[in-house]
């Protein structure tokens, strides 16, 4: 089950295969953002239809389901509550096995599985999170890297863990959209609308900042909030766009070559833009690196990526007791073990 934010998602999986895929999305108020209350509250009444939707779809009854995950962060508290309550109510009636799935590392986990891709750069970006992420295997202990470890404890075996190479210093490129479109009065979804306004437009010089492979939007923001009623709303758009999408391409290109990987993939809801696709397989090209993307229905947030990760670290041999098992909201990719 995935609620991190607008989505309430559930997805079921047999092995590597998607049975079913079932979500709703909550609308916030024309010209606001997502109110967490009111998200929770949708996602809450949505839960049994969405519930009853997959299981249909799959072709299965709860009682055949062998494991039961959520997503536990990161996301708003409040709507990751009903996720997390909700499969826990159904693991424990049906007695069955549990685990709480970081949501970055579901985009990541379902983009690398389903493209058959073995070791790649990730460029994972969505609402509130833009990183550049690897992954590797390390020895020793857990938890030594930023913040405590999500887990709690640290133990001293070799394990696989995930590495931010570059991040936004400030806000997330989706939000970069939502916000700028809130402002330019745009109507709901607002990344979509700020795409199709910018595919008719020119570009001018806007705000460009990168620092090494980390990256930041709010000067970016500001100077195109500034031109609105100036210029031809197409012509900031696209220039929005172009600016930010070039700054994740530069910071991804000094990420590659630093690495050496072969592999890139795009994951995440802005991944669902084809510019910015085009862009990064553009970018991968001289370096002879391999470029993938999902179809959107993966990109989106989605329950399918949650079971799906969820099997895969059932199979590594995560196993986890439902009493400890709260949410994170601030569950960094790099706290994941
Ligand atoms: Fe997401």
């Amino acid at each position: 089950m995935e609620s991190t934010a607008h989505t309430l998602g559930v997805g079921i999986c047999e092995g590597k295969k998607v049975l079913a895929n079932a979500r709703r999305l909550y609308k916030p108020p024309s010209g606001e953002g997502i109110i967490p209350r009111l998200a929770a509250d949708h996602h809450a009444q949505k839960a049994p239809l969405v519930l009853e939707e997959a299981l249909g779809t799959a072709g299965i009854s709860l009682r055949e389901v062998d494991l039961f995950a959520f997503s536990r962060g990161p996301g708003i508290g409040q709507c990751l509550r009903v996720s997390c309550a909700t499969s826990k109510f159904l693991a424990s009636k049906f007695k069955k096995p549990i685990l709480g799935i970081n949501h970055c590392h579901a985009h990541l986990q379902i983009a690398k599985g389903m493209l058959g891709f073995h070791d790649p750069l990730y460029v994972y970006v969505s609402g509130a999170n833009t990183q550049i992420i690897t992954e590797g295997e390390v020895a020793g202990k857990t938890g030594t890297l930023g913040r405590a470890s999500a887990a709690g404890k640290a133990n001293t075996s070799s394990h696989q863990r995930f590495f931010v190479l570059g991040e936004t210093l400030d806000m997330g490129l989706g939000n970069l959209f939502d916000v700028f479109a809130r402002e330019a009065k745009f109507a709901y979804p607002h990344g979509s609308e700020v795409a199709r306004m910018a595919s008719k437009g020119s570009y001018f010089p806007l705000p460009y900042t990168v620092k090494g492979m980390n990256f930041a939007f709010t000067g970016l923001l500001s100077a195109a909030v500034s031109e609105v009623g100036k210029r031809k709303t197409e012509d900031i758009c696209h220039s929005l766009m172009e600016t930010a999408f070039a700054e994740l391409c530069e910071a991804s290109e000094r990420a590659l070559c630093l690495t050496g990987k072969r592999e890139v993939v795009a994951c995440g809801g802005v991944a669902q833009n084809k510019r910015f696709c085009d862009m990064l397989s553009q970018m991968c090209q001289p370096h002879g690196a391999k470029f993938g993307v999902l179809p959107a229905e993966y990109n989106a947030d989605n329950g399918a990526m949650i079971a799906y990760t969820a099997l895969c670290e059932w199979k590594r041999g995560k196993r986890e007791k439902m009493q400890g098992l709260s949410p994170n909201g601030y569950w960094r990719i790099d706290e994941v073990f």
